[in-house]
């Protein structure tokens, strides 16, 4: 089984953006957290950020006929971006919405996500072990 983990905006500077709303691990300290458990599960990831919407667009295409489902932090884009969603429609590569935060309990602007709806599900509000259970969801939606 093939993962692929995509980071929106921002989550390259995690570790000292916001730490009381994001704690203190960086992308990478979570990358290696997803890779020791992806391991096993015998599942292979592939982990990428970019802070351009295009660009995850473009992954999120490329996703198609690779991986077997993708585990997408949007950050900021999971509020504003018709473009993501028309990617993870478009391609149909069972995509799992994560958030290191609980965006529910944040401001209102971050209740919606234009993602949500063509997900099979959303994790938020476990910090970095959303990425766990993000893959441990992606495993399942697989075996399931
Ligand atoms: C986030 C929540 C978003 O609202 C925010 O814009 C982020 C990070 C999270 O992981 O909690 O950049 O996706």
């Amino acid at each position: 089984m093939k993962v692929l983990f995509l980071n929106g905006p921002n989550l390259n500077l995690l570790g000292t953006r916001e730490p009381e709303v994001y704690g203190r691990l960086t992308l990478a300290d979570i990358e290696a957290e997803v890779r020791a458990r992806a391991a096993q599960l015998k599942v292979e990831v592939a982990f990428h950020q970019s802070n351009v919407e295009g660009e995850l667009v473009t992954w999120i295409q490329q996703a198609k006929g690779r991986y077997d489902a993708i585990v997408l932090n949007a950050a900021a884009y999971t509020h504003t971006s018709v473009a993501l969603r028309d990617a993870i429609s478009a391609t149909g590569v069972p995509t799992i919405e994560i958030h290191l935060s609980n965006v529910q309990a944040r401001e209102e602007f971050r209740h919606t996500s234009l993602i949500a709806p063509v997900c099979r599900g959303q994790i938020c509000g476990f910090g970095p072990k959303s990425y766990i259970l993000g893959l441990e969801a992606a495993f399942y939606v697989k075996a399931g």
